[in-house]
């Protein structure tokens, strides 16, 4: 059988930056308050679209695979932000990169996105449908904030991380088949209902969304739903949880990741953890901590990796794999966001004034 391994990696991070510091001179928040119940003490404020950033991450993964554009014959785009409904958001990234030959789709499954992402791509590359996948999470989950809700505007940041997918040379190496779900009984628990065909397009206050977020059930949800899908996506790659090198989770809360490593019974060692630079850029987490990780040295030719994942839906999943014998980029590519000299409070202070005038009454 053929196997699916990760031969590209790349990320893109816009340089505007956000700080707790920043949040609480119009928050009634702390940085000392985010930083212990969250882990976050800084994230990312993009002021170019989704595909822009997806562009930039996919560019530096496929010249680390060493391949050419015009032969990647998947795309697939998780982001719960596409630029526009129609076009999805993986077709303009194909246009951007010149990706002729691929077929693309938008996936949509939240924070769990890029998990769902990796289990599809293995699929169509051990099915010998496609040879090459380009997979993205890509996010601009601050477009969605109400700035005057402290509970959640603290939260978020925007990215893009970015893996190539081919079939591997090497058979032990492979992402293994993992597990997925949604635990819809938590559906209320996270919604944005006032974007898609259900609004009401005739009434109503222009670029309001009601960020529904019950934080506490969405934690107590999350501890359960991570740690039996990486039992399971463990179970099912016939891997013991102490014969796994580096878990790359979902960055949402450190204290969420504590809970699913303790369940694993590993160290935090074992870890790879950048919400503190990023907070939570939901399908981008991972691919953006996958990169890094490899950028850093922690991931070793043949690495046994954990990755898992929840959001809105409550989706959850998780994905084993084992790592190549390259953990070095074939080249690198120059890629970059426009250059932008405004800080991440200058970039939001036209959002933040639109959120408190529709929270002021009259
Ligand atoms: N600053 C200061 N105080 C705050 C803030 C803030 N930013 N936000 C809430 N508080 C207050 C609350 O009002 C509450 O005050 P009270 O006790 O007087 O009522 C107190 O802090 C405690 O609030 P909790 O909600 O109980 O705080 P908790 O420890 O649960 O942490 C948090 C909240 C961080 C949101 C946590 O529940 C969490 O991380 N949940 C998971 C959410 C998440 O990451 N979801 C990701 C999915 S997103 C996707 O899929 C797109």
């Amino acid at each position: 059988m053929t196997n699916a391994v990760i031969t590209g990696w790349g990320k893109c991070t816009p340089p505007s930056v956000l700080t707790n510091h920043d949040l609480a001179t119009f928050l009634d928040t702390s940085d000392e308050w985010i930083q212990a119940r969250t882990g976050i003490q800084e994230r990312r404020i993009s002021n170019v679209a989704v595909s822009d950033m997806a562009e930039v991450a996919a560019r530096h993964a496929l010249a680390c695979a060493g391949v050419d554009a015009a032969d990647v014959d998947l795309v697939i785009l998780a982001t719960a932000c596409p630029d526009t409904m129609v076009p999805s958001a993986a077709a303009r990234l194909q246009k951007l990169l010149g990706a002729h030959q691929a077929a693309v789709l938008d996936m949509n499954a939240a924070c769990t996105g890029f998990v769902y992402g990796l289990s599809a791509a293995r699929s169509a590359v051990v099915a010998g449908d496609h040879q090459t996948v380009l997979l993205v999470g890509a996010e601009k989950m601050t477009w969605y904030l109400d700035w005057t809700h402290r509970d959640t505007a603290v939260l978020f940041g925007d990215g893009a991380g970015a893996v190539v997918i081919q079939p591997g040379e090497d058979a032990e190496a492979g992402i293994f088949s993992g597990a997925l779900g949604c635990d819809y009984e938590g559906q209320d628990a996270l919604k944005i209902p006032d974007y898609g065909t259900s609004d009401d397009r005739y009434s109503g206050p222009k670029g309001k969304f009601t960020f529904q977020f019950d934080g506490r059930e969405i934690f107590k949800r999350a501890v359960v739903g991570m740690g039996n899908a990486a039992v399971r996506a463990l179970e099912k790659a016939g891997i013991a949880a102490d014969e796994i090198d580096l878990v790359v989770p979902h960055q949402a809360n450190i204290r969420i990741i504590e809970a699913l490593v303790n369940r694993l019974k590993l160290p935090m060692s074992k870890v790879m953890i950048n919400i503190q630079k990023y907070g939570n850029t939901s399908a981008a987490t991972i691919p953006i901590a996958l990169c890094e990780a490899v950028e850093e040295g922690r991931v070793r030719p043949g690495s046994n990796i954990l990755t898992a994942a929840f959001g809105a839906g409550l989706t959850w999943g998780s994905m084993v794999l084992r790592w190549t014998r390259r953990v070095r980029p074939v080249a690198t590519s120059q890629a970059a966001l426009p250059p932008c000299d405004r800080s991440g409070l200058e970039l939001l202070s036209e959002a933040i004034g639109h959120s408190r005038r529709l929270a002021t009454p009259g």
